[in-house]
């Protein structure tokens, strides 16, 4: 037998028992000739075992430990270590494997470079670190099933190999053999899938659903990540919030045994005015105070602008000197600011400041005033269009307040009443904040007539769910009358011909019988990489993707041989010389 037990399952209650265990050798200690002391490690941590044969033993060698549980000597119980009370002795030892160094220490102090940790993945899941992460990650999936089919939601496969679909990144996609000239899309996500399924009378759709998106990597994405995607009959935003509450706080609970905090709700209008972003992080304050009104008869010509918003950063003055302001100031200019204003707070509480001079007494008094300005704050203000001075300031409120994601606890917040289209492109026609499917609120859908300026005003029935700062997942109520798609469609500058060509399929379905629905995805990476306190959403993926969007294990992207391109009928355009090399 090759296991009776895992090592770190291993108590006091087992003394006298003999056991097999079997696992990596984690950590070796000699003691003389004869006597080693062998951490073993399997899944669920390690035991001491003492072995008095002679062996040669090495790190990570893949061993069978017969032995007999015992209580540790007086005085070397280790209380660091579940199994710190207890030790296997009188060992034998069979080793079924023996291990090269590794490539980098599992115990490193320091942080190994990320193309070694995932050119060798299968060291790295070895860690700790990987271990708790995966093995969450796998408890937040089985929530959310039971969740979900506890609300009467039913499990449906999409396709992977589909046609384009809307959500607005690249797609990646595949070439059709038998179609020589044809590629399938890989899903952006099962968007229009799940909304046929609606049509189809399934009523409650879930799907724990792989999309892949052709975007520039970050810390919060990767090429290939996993949504709970949902979709749901006969209901609203309100009934869609509550299904995904449900599921979110059963994850929560599966990992940290409490359910989460209740969620805050806010419009989309306050957050951007108060957090100066669509996904508020509410776990610190720095809220962006409006100014606008303060300033309406300024000579200062900075502050004669659309917008005039600031942050007070408490005490500020004294922990940031000329040249971190002077930063600051460059920081907001690569976001596209003219320029930072800004002023001291003395001790006697009056501003000091470059742009005192310009300002009346009463104005500097106001903005103290607004601003409930200390001796020792740093009053920062922008002056542009709203727009802009809301999002600059939202990113200058995160560069000075934001805490590691681990810290604050989990702040969920819903973001409602999202404007239909978020700005305007370079041919004049709006961008869909959401995808084009979303309905605007009923009392909008006249303006949607109206001039590019007006359709910014239109608000749609889209909602996010934002948890401390990230954004989670997004969702909307969706239009399922063919009058008002179609308006959506027009204000959007697609084409009747263009409609029907991309989503021909999806418009012939809702002429037969669609019923209301909505529905929500959220991003099962993010959501564990934040309960497991993790910044990169990397370190919760079994194989995830370089920053570059390799994968150093397995080699992809790779080329591929002359021969195949021909039976795809594909001819590469820029054959370089190291292609032929790989060849
Ligand atoms: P959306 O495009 O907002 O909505 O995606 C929903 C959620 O998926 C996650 N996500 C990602 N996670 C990791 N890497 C990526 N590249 C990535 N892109 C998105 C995020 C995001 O909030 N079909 C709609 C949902 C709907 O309307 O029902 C959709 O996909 O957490």
């Amino acid at each position: 037998m090759l296991r009776t037990d895992y090592c770190g399952e291993l108590g006091v209650g087992d003394v006298g028992r003999e056991v097999v265990v079997s696992g990596w050798v984690d950590r070796r200690r000699e003691h003389g000739d004869h006597l080693a002391f062998i951490d073993l490690r399997d899944r669920s941590g390690v035991v001491q075992c003492v072995v008095d044969e002679r062996h040669d033993l090495r790190s990570e060698y893949v061993v069978r430990i017969c032995g007999k549980v015992r209580p540790r000597p007086e005085g070397t119980v280790n209380p660091n270590l579940l199994t710190g009370e207890i030790e296997v002795g009188d060992c034998t030892v069979e080793v079924l494997s023996t291990a090269e160094p590794l490539p980098f220490p599992l115990h490193a102090r320091t942080e190994v470079d990320e193309n070694v940790r995932l050119r060798y993945r299968y060291v790295d899941l070895r860690t700790e670190r990987l271990q708790h992460n995966l093995e969450l990650r796998a408890k937040v999936n089985s929530a959310i099933r039971k969740a979900m089919e506890a609300q009467r939601f039913t499990e449906i496969e999409t396709p992977m190999l589909v046609a384009s679909t809307p959500e607005g990144a690249r797609d990646f996609v595949v070439p059709a053999r038998l179609h020589p000239g044809h590629f399938y899309a890989l899903p952006q996500s099962p968007q229009i899938f799940k909304q046929l399924c609606m049509v189809g009378g399934i009523d409650r759709y879930y799907q724990i659903a792989r999309c892949l998106r052709d975007e520039d990597l970050r810390a919060d994405r990767q090429f290939e990540f996993m949504q709970l995607d949902v979709e749901a009959s006969f209901v609203g935003q309100d009934e869609i919030m509550v299904f995904i509450s449900e599921a979110v706080g059963a994850a929560v609970a599966a990992v940290t045994g409490t359910v989460p905090p209740e969620p805050i709700y806010m419009s989309w209008t306050e957050a951007m005015e108060r957090y100066g972003s669509d996904k508020p992080d509410v776990r610190f304050g720095l809220e962006l105070v409006e100014l606008t009104g303060l300033f309406a008869d300024t000579t200062a010509k900075v502050f004669q602008v659309e917008c005039v918003k600031g942050i007070n950063y408490t005490g500020g003055s004294k922990s940031l000197g000329r040249n971190a302001i002077d930063e600051l100031t460059r920081k907001c200019q690569q976001w596209g600011a003219k320029g930072l204003a800004w002023f001291r707070v003395g001790d006697d509480g009056a501003l000091e400041g470059a742009l005192t001079k310009f300002m009346s007494v009463q104005e500097q008094a106001a903005l103290g005033l607004a601003m409930d300005a200390k001796p020792g704050d740093l009053l920062l203000l922008i002056a542009d269009s709203r727009r802009k001075a809301r999002a600059i300031l939202g990113l200058l409120r995160l560069e000075l307040g934001r805490p590691p994601i681990n810290e604050g606890g989990l702040n969920f917040v819903w973001v409602t009443d999202f404007p239909l289209f978020e700005a305007i492109d370079d041919q004049g026609h709006p961008v869909a904040a959401h995808h084009p499917f979303t309905m605007p609120h009923l009392d909008d859908v006249a303006l949607l007539d109206g001039a590019a300026e007006e359709l910014l005003a239109v608000r749609s029935q889209a909602y996010d769910l934002v948890l401390n700062g990230w954004e989670l997942g997004s969702g909307s109520v969706r239009i399922h009358r063919m009058d008002i798609q179609r308006a959506v469609f027009r204000a959007l500058g697609i084409s009747d011909e263009e409609a029907e060509q991309r989503f021909g399929f999806l418009l012939d379905a809702f002429r037969y019988g669609a019923p209301p629905h909505a529905g929500f995805a959220f991003g099962i990476d993010r959501l564990v990489a934040i309960l497991a306190g993790e910044e990169n959403i990397r370190e919760v993926i079994a194989f995830p993707k370089t920053q570059s969007g390799a994968d150093p294990l397995s080699n992809s992207p790779t080329v591929i041989s002359d021969r195949h391109l021909d039976e795809l009928g594909l001819r590469i355009k820029f054959a370089d010389s190291a292609r032929r090399l790989e060849l």
